[in-house]
């Protein structure tokens, strides 16, 4: 993986050189991100005198899916792709789940570089090799483990990225920080204002270092299988709090940083971490941006927990942080813990949020509007 201001400039030249032999390449991704990123990969590929061709999905987490890998691999029929051409997906997580599904599967798997275009995108989804597609039924269901051969991550490109998604993927940094990088943590204690000014140089060290906890983890998970789980941090409560405001209210950032906070709130009531460093979890997460109210009710959410797919045996497993770095996964959480953490952010999310942070895009935010 390189990250790297100024590394979609240089697109082309990187790609051949990681794949020498490639015949023939095409890029998928969405009309609205080819508007903005779309020439200068094309530049790129022209100045080292490479051809490629382009194919676009509709923009949208309802168009991961199915119907769109069937109308991507006619396209790719239609342009003769064989099982030399390499795939390069040019878009946030959407595409690249997308991309990496259908290099997968396309003539029994083709070879594919990500070139993730969000912040999201460049320090969770194009890590780790999972690739996948919703049904009607639940997200992610079908998929396959494809690893791409390179990823290029620009942090140039999250200049024209909404302020909103982008505030939003920072709580993925955040959680890698509190489950395994104090100086990932420390760095965006420190460094807020550079963060979220898109520094460069800023945001390419709080992307490498996200990137690393990631990779080290699911590197590890391969020994040691309960691992991966501690990357669901703040996902417990967060992915209820999505399903239940129907996937429509909440970024899922925006839902982990609740999440994260509840977890918190647990992990102080269960007497596993101290007050001082709760403290700085909350305020870091909620310095970071400004979060949609929680309007659920409590008992709903422990119903959805109850359910949840990751529940093993009745139990609810719940990633507790113990200290900043480290986190223990704990499976003896009671109904009463859970109820008045809800409660706790539902009470919080009322609150005004602390100064400095702003609320630019309160308007967007109103009950019921939807999260994309
Ligand atoms: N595979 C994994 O391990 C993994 C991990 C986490 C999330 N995911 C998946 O990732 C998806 C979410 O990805 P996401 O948050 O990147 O959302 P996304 O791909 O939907 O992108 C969000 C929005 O930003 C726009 N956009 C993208 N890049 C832009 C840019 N540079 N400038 C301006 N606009 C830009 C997109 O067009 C889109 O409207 C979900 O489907 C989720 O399931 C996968
Ligand atoms: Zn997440």
């Amino acid at each position: 993986m390189l990250i790297a201001p100024g590394v979609l400039a240089l697109a082309a030249e990187h790609i051949r050189q990681a794949l020498p032999a490639a015949r023939h390449f095409v890029v998928v991704t969405s009309a609205s991100i080819w508007s903005h990123w779309g020439q200068m990969l094309m530049d790129s590929f022209l100045a080292s005198g490479e051809s490629v061709d382009v194919i676009e999905m509709p923009d949208g987490e309802r168009y991961k899916n199915l119907s769109t890998v069937e109308k991507l691999s006619d396209q790719l029929v239609k342009l003769m792709a064989d099982r030399k051409c390499v795939l390069i997906a040019l878009g946030g997580g959407v595409v690249g789940d997308v991309t990496g599904f259908l290099a997968g599967v396309y003539m029994r798997g083709i070879r594919f570089v990500q070139i993730p275009t969000t912040f999201l995108a460049q320090v969770d989804s194009s890590v780790g090799g999972k690739t996948g597609v919703n049904l009607r039924t639940g997200k992610n269901l079908v998929g396959v483990f494809k690893q791409p051969e390179l990823v290029l991550a620009d942090p140039q490109v999250l200049t024209t990225l909404p302020d909103r998604e982008f505030r939003a993927g920072l709580f993925e940094s955040v959680k890698a920080g509190v489950i395994r990088n104090p100086r990932l943590f420390e760095f965006m204690e420190e460094n807020r204002e550079r963060v979220l000014a898109k520094e460069p140089a800023a945001l390419e060290w709080v992307i490498a270092e996200s990137v690393r906890v990631k990779a080290d983890v699911v590197a590890e998970d391969e020994e040691e299988q309960d691992l991966r789980r501690i990357l669901n941090f703040g996902h417990t409560i967060a992915h209820a709090l999505e399903a239940e405001t129907r996937y429509k209210y909440f970024l899922h950032g925006e839902a982990v940083a609740w999440g994260m906070i509840a977890a918190t709130r647990i992990a102080e009531q269960t007497g596993r971490l101290s007050a001082e460093a709760g403290r700085r979890i909350e305020d870091l997460v909620r310095s970071y941006a400004p979060l949609p109210t929680v309007d659920v009710k409590p008992k709903s959410i422990f119903r959805r927990l109850a359910s949840d797919k990751k529940t093993v045996g009745g139990l609810v497993h719940f990633v507790l942080p113990c200290e900043i770095g480290r986190v223990e996964i704990v499976t003896d959480v009671t109904e009463r813990a859970v109820l008045q953490a809800v409660e706790d952010i539902r009470d919080l999310s009322r609150a005004p949020f602390p100064a400095g942070v702003g609320a630019p895009q309160s308007q967007e935010m109103g009950e019921g509007s939807p999260a994309r």
